[in-house]
């Protein structure tokens, strides 16, 4: 079973990563490929709890290490018993938020160490990084007043009052640049998206990326397929897979006879 791809939205508030998200999961279930749709803190029935504690305005104010290591408690349980088994099984996982988030919000923002963060990334992720992570880059100020336009919205529990999105605006600035220094420190990984433009015409960016990368995984796939057959000639046997079926079967017949039937009665 060959291991499902993980792909992250990530972006300030009001950036539409939700939205878009969501619109990728749809996609890719169009075009036969299983996608789970999962978000950060939360995606298990403990990091759900952990999110409520974390996102309550009732939650006494802590330090930035003590918010770091429940969004890393979280985050290991949903790695655990989400994300790892959905990947195992050749499901593809969508997820709203991950480790990039700790990066820039305790981070860059928070003030927390680089030092620190990637030891909590290296203990509870490694090696189960992102193929793929789509910032929705936006101007703050713009975010800031999406997220509260968007209001009491169901599903989006607690958004409008979630302590992150009271922080003043230079803590919004920093977790912007945040944002942009990781996109350009791991392009590989990572892709910048405007998140300015209508939500269609960004889906449509999106997929531009993802089918890139899907093309090259196929494309992997199948140098792989034509390594083993030329390692192994005594047991595997190419095909060309263009002609008609009947030509096809006449020729895997051929080699049935030819390797398996020959003294056969
Ligand atoms: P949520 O309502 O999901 O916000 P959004 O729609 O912007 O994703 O609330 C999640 C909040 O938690 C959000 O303000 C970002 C913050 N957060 C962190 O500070 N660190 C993290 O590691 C994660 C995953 C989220």
């Amino acid at each position: 079973m060959t291991r499902g791809k993980f792909i992250t939205f990530e972006g300030g508030e009001g950036s539409g990563k939700s939205t878009q998200a969501r619109l990728l999961a749809d996609r890719l279930k169009v075009r036969g490929i299983d996608a789970v749709l999962t978000r950060e803190p939360g995606g298990s029935p403990f990091a759900e709890r952990v999110r409520a504690l974390l996102l309550d305005p009732a939650t006494p104010s802590h330090s930035a290490l003590s918010e770091a290591l429940l969004f890393y408690a979280a985050r290991a349980d949903h790695l655990d018993k989400t994300i790892r088994p959905a990947l195992a099984a050749g499901r593809w996982v969508i997820c709203d938020r991950f480790s990039d988030s700790t990066r820039v919000y305790q981070g860059v923002a928070g003030g927390l160490s680089g030092d620190a963060l990637g030891a909590l990334e290296r203990l509870v992720v490694a090696p189960t990084q992102p193929e793929l992570t789509l910032f929705l880059d936006l101007a703050p100020g713009d975010g800031l007043a999406r997220a509260r336009a968007r209001g009491a919205t169901p599903g989006v529990a607690l958004a409008d009052t979630d302590p992150f999105e009271r922080r003043d605006p230079q803590f919004h600035e920093r977790l912007r640049a945040g944002y942009l220094a990781i996109a350009e420190a791991e392009p590989q990984r990572c892709v910048l998206i405007d998140g300015a433009g209508a939500p269609d015409t960004i889906a449509a960016e999106i997929w531009g990326h993802v089918e890139r990368r899907l093309s090259q995984f196929h494309e992997r796939l199948r140098a792989g397929y034509l390594a083993i057959a030329e390692a192994e000639p005594q047991r595997c046997v190419l095909i060309d897979g263009a002609g008609a079926p009947d030509t096809i079967a006449a020729e895997i017949w051929g080699h049935v006879e030819r390797r398996l039937l020959q003294g056969v009665p």
